[in-house]
């Protein structure tokens, strides 16, 4: 193995920068945890950003990725490939009744670009309207729909065609509803902006809006699909039907995977969109074996149980830095009165990875196959870190 030391200098002098990276290099994963290469082994409550739904190098992806590889890597989409059939319609069949096709991306950015595209397309309308607070990607379409200036400055003018009503505010989405707006683009937790749940209510009153006005419902399930709230897609807990549901990261058990499922009222002609790598034969082997993981070893039903024991654990902890503890099964945030950064410091020193939700909020994704003992843990090290 290369030295650490030299490793690091490498990022030194040839990143962009674009990342403020951490010190442990990451070198072997395992289940929930993941090794450095110093030796030092941590829970993994980052899980590749939301991604190691079903645990690292999962024996079964493992398996997969290698009898593939052996097969075919790449084919484009020229022509047809197994198993990138066989997922497509394992997809439309799990995911809600409003869902008949799909189209193959290699992450969040570009399931997002691809619902704006498609929503344009084929209700012939411009606009759409996004929450405060949501966080949808960061290329330049899926960035128009992403609220936070932080997120956007330096980089506009964006897509024309994007308005912001508050979260979880009804009213005020419905007074931002123009003759112009093909759809309404939401999260069904706010993970970016901070693990915010959004309310049975709102919801169904969005859901009933775009019924009665005749606009779409794009879901942004990039960081709640596949079993991370406890249901396959977290829109599943409101009985949503969306036109779009965008799904990414946790799809392929860590391989690049995005997709964009579509209802019926999606029309988009050959030769319109496309993607080279979308929906290669190696990332949908990855992802059948993942789906099959998450069925054989009832990850969303152990997400629920799981997120409740961390949640309730977490509330234990008697201090006046914890604000509140939101979650929707394993994805959980702890909203601080300061900064997370040097709190997200000390839980590393502490054996706990874990990652930031805007500037306050410490959020804690582990892979959903972590044990009762490692949760135990990762709450003992809140603790401590909250005390000192
Ligand atoms: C809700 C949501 N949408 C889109 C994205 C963008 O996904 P990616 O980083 O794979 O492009 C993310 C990433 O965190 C996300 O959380």
């Amino acid at each position: 193995m290369t030295d650490t030391a030299r490793l690091r200098d490498i990022h030194r002098r040839c990143d962009t920068g674009t990342y403020r990276r951490r010190d442990p290099v990451l070198v072997r994963g395992r289940g929930a945890r993941v090794i450095d290469s110093e030796g030092r082994t941590y829970i993994d409550c980052t899980a590749g950003l939301g991604v190691a739904t079903v645990g690292h190098c999962h024996p079964a992806v493992v398996t997969a990725i290698r009898s593939q590889a052996e097969q075919l890597i790449t084919s484009s989409n020229l022509f047809i490939n197994e198993p990138g059939a066989l997922l497509l319609e394992k997809l439309v069949g799990l995911a809600p009744a409003s869902i008949q096709t799909g189209f193959f991306c290699n992450s969040g950015t570009e399931s997002v670009e691809a619902a704006i595209k498609f929503a344009r397309f084929s209700t012939g309308k411009q606009r759409f309207i996004a929450a405060e607070g949501g966080f949808h990607g960061r290329t330049l379409g899926s960035l128009s729909a992403t609220h936070r200036p932080a997120y956007r400055r330096g980089f506009e003018p964006l897509l024309d065609g994007f308005d912001f009503a508050p979260f979880n505010d009804i009213q005020r989405l419905v007074a931002a509803v123009t003759p112009a707006t093909a759809g309404i683009i939401l999260e069904i937790v706010q993970g970016e902006g901070g693990v915010r749940v959004g309310s049975a209510a709102y919801f169904s009153a969005v859901q009933e809006l775009c019924r009665e006005k005749n606009l779409l419902l794009i879901i942004d399930e990039v960081q709640t699909g596949f079993c991370r709230t406890g249901k396959l897609f977290a829109c599943e807990h409101f009985d949503l039907q969306p036109d779009l549901l965008c799904a990414a990261k946790a799809v392929a058990g860590g391989v690049p995977m995005g997709v964009t499922l579509c209802s019926g009222k999606i029309r988009i002609e050959p030769g319109s969109h496309g993607s080279t790598f979308g929906g290669n034969p190696l990332a949908a082997a990855a992802a059948l074996a993942a789906l099959e993981v998450m069925d054989r070893e009832q990850l969303a039903e152990a997400a629920a149980r799981k997120g409740e024991r961390l949640a309730a654990g977490l509330r234990t902890i008697r201090s006046s830095r914890i604000l509140e503890i939101r979650h929707l099964g394993l994805m959980v945030g702890i909203a601080c009165a300061e900064p997370a950064v040097p709190l997200l410091t000390a839980l590393q020193e502490r054996g706990v990875l874990a990652f930031a939700a805007g500037e306050s909020v410490i959020r804690l994704l582990p892979p959903l196959v972590i044990s009762d003992e490692d949760i135990d843990t990762v709450i003992e090290a809140v603790a401590s870190v909250m005390r000192h």
